[in-house]
């Protein structure tokens, strides 16, 4: 995508659609959400996205592999959630643009009735998820735009609550987005929020950002390059990550880099060279 657009959603299938306006990508902005299509080689971002992104790769090499690992991550978590589990909802929230081994692919391949609700603030996402949902299933997931800020309205919207069903358990899924919240948003408060109208026998399962294995200099220098995007940056320690499990038992192997978390094989990266925290946790 290389200029300005205003996208119709006319032709998209929900309630809602009828009701939205024509939606402004804003493509002179760096969204996340295209800035972490662009490491992961993607094609859904504009001149603005990639100009901010290869800033980040020139001030941490790694990004993309890291982009890979978390997203491989996120691929293990939902298997081992609906496989060892049982899980057969999933609320993922900063859903990303739609790429290779999305949520509702891994997780229909263990229980072909799984229901997952996409759930992101970026209009983007929204425009290739439907179209990607096409196939899901009717009925099986569905994509809103939702601002993770807002836990009610997520609990409460419509579409939502068509495809969960918040009596039986959910997977809550965070990957890569706690990280755009800022801490005057009170991040832990919206997960506890989330948690709390989910049944026992629910999961959280979340991925974030850290800074804990670089110096503090250079640790600054990638929220300064996303001080120009439309959600900021915020770098948090193993204890802060582990803070968003409290009251959750901790599934094995604990708060560990992305690659370590029940890995297919064993990790070729170290903890410096993918600095994401990793985790999944049971509500009991
Ligand atoms: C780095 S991507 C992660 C995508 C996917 N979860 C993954 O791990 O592969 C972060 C996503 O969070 C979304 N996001 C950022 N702030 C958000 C907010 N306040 N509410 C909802 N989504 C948000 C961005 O639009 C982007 O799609």
């Amino acid at each position: 995508m290389t200029e300005h657009q205003d996208v119709s959603l006319d032709w998209m299938s929900s309630d809602q659609d009828e009701l939205r306006p024509p939606t402004d990508l804003r493509p002179e902005i760096p969204h996340p959400a295209r800035m972490y299509d662009y490491y992961l080689g993607g094609k859904d971002n504009f001149p603005a996205d990639r100009e901010a992104a290869e800033k980040i790769i020139s001030l941490s090499p790694l990004v993309r592999i890291s982009a890979l690992a978390n997203r491989s991550f996120l691929q293990r978590a939902v298997r081992h959630l609906a496989a060892e589990h049982g899980i057969r909802q999933f609320l993922d929230i900063g859903t990303g643009i739609p790429t290779a081994g999305n949520t509702h692919e891994i997780a229909q391949q263990v229980h072909p009735d799984a229901r997952v609700a996409y759930l992101d603030n970026d209009p983007i996402v929204l425009v290739h998820s439907r179209a990607l949902l096409a196939g899901a299933g009717v009925g099986n997931a569905t994509v809103v735009q939702a601002d993770l800020r807002d836990p009610a309205a997520i609990l409460d919207n419509p579409e939502v609550r068509k495809v969960i069903d918040f009596g039986q358990p959910v997977a809550l899924l965070l990957f890569a987005v706690l990280h755009f919240i800022d801490e005057s948003d009170d991040p832990k408060a919206i997960v506890r929020r989330l948690l709390d109208a989910l049944p026992s026998g629910s999961f959280l399962a979340l991925s974030h950002a850290t800074a804990d294995f670089t110096d503090p200099d250079q640790a600054a220098k990638g929220p300064a390059v996303y001080k120009a995007a439309t959600a900021q940056l915020t770098f948090r320690s193993k204890a802060q990550v582990t803070g968003f499990f409290d009251g959750l038992e901790l599934l094995e192997p604990g708060v560990v880099t992305a690659p370590h978390w029940h890995p297919d094989q064993e990790p070729q990266s170290s903890d410096s060279e993918v600095a994401i925290w990793a985790a999944v946790g049971r509500k009991a």
